[in-house]
């Protein structure tokens, strides 16, 4: 089950580039069909985290929806054989012009943010002659106890609408012409290790569906997003998340309406095992106090650890048995923040040698970017 690296491969190839075990992906896809077996369960794929079109395909074929959140997200997924009608659009600033394409493509479902919004969509419909389907994002005021950066489920975040405010939009929801409520929207941040703030967001959801029920109103869907956590540290001990854990949660702890659909939106948990950014040792540096050791990739190609203080695992995959040594191991961009470890200790490292920064898959080269004007990093997959 573990990546194996193809290094006699790898050593013709100009680094840095993303590798893709597919074999990993499609066990990673097996696994989350087999375990979100309840059949009202749907799950559709967070874009966000990796739209490469090789990774994409898989997807896609294994019968998951996608979760986008811009048009742009929507036309890759059209592009990649994804259903309209199995995209659902989230995200606190569209567009009138990406409202209008996901109108185009009868989306599944627009998570709408705001008021404003959802007077806008109802708009561009009523225009349009179509229905849009929606859901009402809520910001339910969970502590997903993750970095600051990706905790979205709190009252001082910009997603999603309060509980104080909710009423008022589901009443304005069942008002406005060409609008169909479908559901509830949440999603309460991501990298999510425990298992307390689902627990305590299906306790919030029930209160909810039983206070609305009492009032006439049910919901045909509940949109739970996405957020489970990965093992970043130990890549080859959990190479497939929990994912068993997580949807006996929610089978054990929400209380599903039988003809109810229950939406998951996975981005990192089924992509981040699956991807290493490949780097190449330029030089060993004796520095004063320390080691550095420079490659060749940089912020511009992984920005995790620079945006987030996230850490990848380094592993030397040249020499993965030598003697173990300390480095810093840091890239070649301006910037004291380009630096992917502290005191690393790594089998010693000599120019020339291949580094895999593991657990890449998500968030990894969809992030890349142009800075220091270097080309955006390629990507090669495992047969
Ligand atoms: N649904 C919504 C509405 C989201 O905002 C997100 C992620 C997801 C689903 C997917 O969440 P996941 O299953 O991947 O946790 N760039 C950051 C992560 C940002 C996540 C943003 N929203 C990182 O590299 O850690």
């Amino acid at each position: 089950m573990m990546t194996r690296f193809p290094i006699e491969e790898f050593s013709s190839l100009q680094t840095p580039f993303y590798f893709y075990d597919l074999k990993l992906l499609d066990r990673t896809l097996k696994e989350i069909k087999r375990t979100a077996r309840d059949s009202r369960f749907k799950v559709h794929y967070a874009i966000k985290a990796n739209a490469n079109p090789g990774i994409l395909r898989y997807i896609q074929a294994a019968g998951f929806g996608v979760d986008c959140v811009s048009g742009w997200e929507i036309e890759t997924a059209i592009e990649a054989g994804f259903r309209g009608d199995r995209i659902v659009f989230a995200g606190v600033g569209k567009s009138d012009n990406e409202i209008r394409l996901g109108l185009e493509k009868d989306i599944e479902c627009f998570n709408v943010e705001s008021e404003p919004e959802l007077r806008v969509i109802s708009q561009i419909a009523t225009e349009m002659g179509k229905t849009a389907r929606i859901a009402i994002r809520v910001n339910p005021n969970i502590d997903a106890h993750t970095h600051a950066y990706i905790t979205t489920g709190l009252a001082e975040n910009k997603f999603g609408i309060n509980l104080e405010m909710l009423p008022g939009m589901v009443a304005l929801a069942c008002t406005l012409p060409n609008i169909e409520l479908k559901g509830l929207h949440f999603h309460i941040g991501s990298q999510i290790t425990e298992n307390e703030p689902f627990v305590m967001l299906c306790e919030t959801i029930n209160r909810l569906q039983d206070e609305y029920e009492s009032r006439g109103i049910t919901f045909s869907s509940i949109n739970l997003g996405g957020g489970l956590g990965i093992d970043y540290a130990h890549p080859e001990r959990h190479p497939i998340p929990d994912f068993e854990g997580y949807f006996t949660t929610f089978h054990n702890h929400l209380h599903i309406r039988p003809d109810q659909e229950v939406h998951f939106e996975l981005g990192r948990s089924v992509v981040a095992q699956c991807g290493s950014l490949i780097t190449r040792v330029l030089y060993v540096k004796e520095g004063t106090t320390k080691k550095f050791a420079i490659v060749d990739a940089g912020m511009s190609d992984l920005i995790r650890p620079a945006l987030y203080n996230a850490h990848h695992k380094i592993e030397n995959i040249t020499n993965p048995n030598g003697e173990l040594h300390h480095y810093d191991v840091v890239g070649p961009i301006c910037e004291s923040s380009d630096c992917f470890g502290q005191d690393e200790t790594l089998p010693a490292l000599k120019r020339g040698d291949l580094l895999a920064l593991r657990s890449a898959g998500a968030y990894g080269e969809i992030m890349a970017s142009r800075y220091n004007c270097r080309p955006f990093p390629p990507s090669y997959f495992s047969e």
